[in-house]
């Protein structure tokens, strides 16, 4: 070995006349100059939902890499963040990117938006561009349109109702990006390049760019996109080809299921993932038989197809895509909802109405993977669209053992389109080449370094102690049964906390199940999750893989349920985040821990938020729900904090 380092530096030396030394230190040395002075040598995509909607996000690519990522409402305090502009997110990246690489906002590349608006009907174009407007005023977002003397001005009220006609929201978005960029202390170069992906090529990116698939099937399934719901792509090399594509009308599992959420009772965003929990305590009804009767799986047309007869019409607008839904939710359960309160006893109607529509999405879920593979042709797949959060529909599609490897994105829901669009930016506009290795991390948020952590507990004047990696007396709390706040380090992307932003107990205490739920005021009969050591997977599931993201779930060994009986769902069901070293060492250290004093190696892990609130984002957010909530401590990065 040291003899062929020894040849290498003198070929080296031979070549280029110095040694690997001096190689060494000079490309140290350019490094550190890019760091410092030409972050614009370095290619900057950065992705943002646009326009405004829900689950906004900002996500950022550097030379092919997912390095950013960071959701409005963790700024806002607003779940789903809807109707609200990324503004602070869209900051938060260009302070990361500032600090970490020396990139300025002059120096980033394109800007990609998660819609195209040429493929949008021209009534929908329009009512979008209203929307927008009226979103980013509403926030006190400047758009500059109407500036100077009388002419000016004049010109930009022409130039504005021109836009407003034409729908054109780029512009828009356009003007967004600057007053971000001001808002920061910076110049805003004149040209902003902001590029439309289709909506569900943008999810199609995010399912194959970061799933290490050469080639792959992608299904996107979702609640809509310009006009389709559902599309099936193969994906050879980084081109994308669309197989299938049903439009919104005949094809929408996202709405199918949001119109019968909404008749549980619960809204259409939080609503999905509720409904999904509940489901198990149903059974086959009546509902189950009528929802059926409005599918066909065997279309002629499409790999299937919501089928709703009578006379209807769609007049083009996002909310009258909803119609053929709302018919069918109707008339599963005519009039309003189930009259019930989610808190209290489980209504029959209620139980049923979930277990139909969450077993009609697994069927046509699975038979749209099975039509998927035999057009395609390939054994891998790519998952993503809102619809790719059902964990349960996924686990029918991994127990089927139809295809080899299978990849969701963590961010399946439109949280994770404009990362997509990025990627799709990146290669395919700007001729760049994506690093296509599995995502291994979605701890992506901005960074909190130990010293301001160090300064929001000392200012709070807490009982804290600090213990740094030693997460033993951790343990020892969660065994005595007390529930822990856990947080550190960069805050995870998309819908689940995955071990910086956590709430954790003891899974083997069946009361941990209630008492859990009590204190973030969830519903007493929603599951819990569990967070396990990769290596021991297969000791509670049937036929699990590694999956670090909590968006798969795997069925438990029934004698493991008796023994971790808090994680394990009454259809003996888990979504598990499978943890190793390499991906997040405190918290493996922590659950390694567990298992030492236990020799369970599994904790409830719940994401770290009051009551309908998003995952806490910042030290100071974590002091505060912290303080409010009904924990015994929390562990700050390092400080062990104790009431
Ligand atoms: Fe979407």
């Amino acid at each position: 070995m040291r003899r062929r380092s020894l040849e290498i530096e003198r070929e080296t030396k031979a070549k280029y006349g110095w040694g690997l030394e001096g190689l060494w230190a000079l490309t140290s040395t350019v490094v550190l100059i890019n760091q410092l002075f030409l972050g614009s040598l370095m290619t900057v995509v950065v992705g943002f939902n646009w326009p405004v909607e829900h689950d906004n996000t900002v996500g950022v690519i550097v030379d092919g890499e997912l390095v950013f990522a960071s959701e409005e409402e963790r700024w806002t305090r607003h779940k789903h963040s809807l109707n609200e502009p990324p503004t602070n997110a869209l900051r938060q990246a260009f302070l990361f990117l500032r600090r970490k690489y020396g990139i300025k906002p002059r120096d980033v590349d394109a800007y990609a938006v998660n819609f195209d608006p040429q493929l949008m009907a021209l009534s929908w174009r329009y009512v979008w561009w209203r929307s927008a407007f009226k979103k980013l005023i509403g926030k006190d977002v400047k758009l500059d349109l109407f500036q100077g003397n009388i002419i000016g001005k004049g010109l930009g009220v022409l130039r504005a109702g021109l836009l407003y006609l034409r729908g054109d929201y780029l512009d828009l978005a356009r003007r967004f990006v600057r007053f971000a960029i001001h808002s920061i202390g910076e110049d805003a170069p004149d040209n902003i390049r902001v590029i439309p992906v289709p909506h569900h090529l943008a999810h199609a990116a995010s399912a194959y760019y970061f799933s290490g698939f050469d080639d792959a099937t992608v299904l996107t399934v979702d609640g809509f996109g310009e006009f389709e719901a559902t599309v099936v792509w193969r994906v050879r090399d980084g081109e994308f080809e669309k197989v299938a594509s049903i439009p919104t009308v005949y094809g929408s599992l996202g709405l199918s299921y949001e119109e019968v959420s909404a008749k549980i009772g619960y809204d259409r965003l939080e609503g999905p993932g509720k409904v999904m929990g509940l489901a198990p305590y149903g059974k086959a009804s009546k509902y189950y038989e009528k929802l059926k009767s409005f599918i066909r799986h065997d279309d002629k047309y499409y790999p299937f197809r919501f089928d709703v007869p009578g006379k209807w019409k769609i007049k083009g607008t996002g909310v009258d895509y909803r119609q053929p839904y709302k018919i069918i939710a109707n008339s599963l359960y005519p009039g309003g909802r189930v009259p019930w309160d989610v808190h209290g006893d489980l209504h029959p109607d209620a139980v049923d109405l979930a277990w139909a529509v969450q077993a009609v999405t697994e069927e046509t879920m699975l038979h749209l993977a099975k039509w998927a593979k035999e057009h395609t042709g390939e054994d891998k797949l790519g998952l993503a669209g809102g619809v790719a959060l059902n964990a349960k529909a996924n686990m029918v599609i991994h127990y089927s053992k139809l295809f080899n490897d299978m990849f969701i994105f963590p961010a399946a829901n439109d949280a994770g389109g404009p990362i997509g669009a990025a990627a799709y930016v990146y290669e395919h506009v700007l001729g760049g080449k994506m690093k296509r290795q599995r995502l291994k991390t979605v701890y992506l948020g901005p960074e909190y370094s130990d010293e301001e952590v160090k300064k929001v507990v000392e200012r709070g004047g807490w009982n804290a102690k600090y213990v740094g990696d030693d997460v033993n007396e951790v343990v020892d709390l969660i065994v005595k049964g007390f529930v822990v706040a856990w947080y550190q380090g960069r805050a995870e992307l998309g819908p689940r906390a995955l071990g910086n932003r956590s709430i954790i107990a003891d899974p083997r205490r069946k009361d941990m199940w209630g008492v859990v739920n009590r204190i973030k005021g969830r519903e007493w009969w929603r599951p819990l999750a569990p967070s396990l050591l990769e290596d021991d997977a297969s000791k509670y599931f049937i036929d699990p893989v590694p999956h670090q993201f909590m968006i798969l779930m795997y069925k438990f060994k029934p004698e493991m349920c008796e023994v971790v009986p808090a994680v394990c769902h009454v259809d003996q069901t888990a979504r598990p985040q499978t943890v190793n070293k390499e991906g997040n060492k405190t918290w493996y250290e922590l659950i390694k821990a567990f298992k030492d004093e236990t020799g369970e190696g599994i904790i409830m892990n719940t994401s770290f938020n009051l009551a309908g609130e998003p995952l806490v984002e910042t030290p100071q957010d974590a002091i505060k729900s912290f303080a409010l909530g009904g924990f015994k401590a929390l562990y700050l990065q390092g400080w062990l904090i104790q009431k």
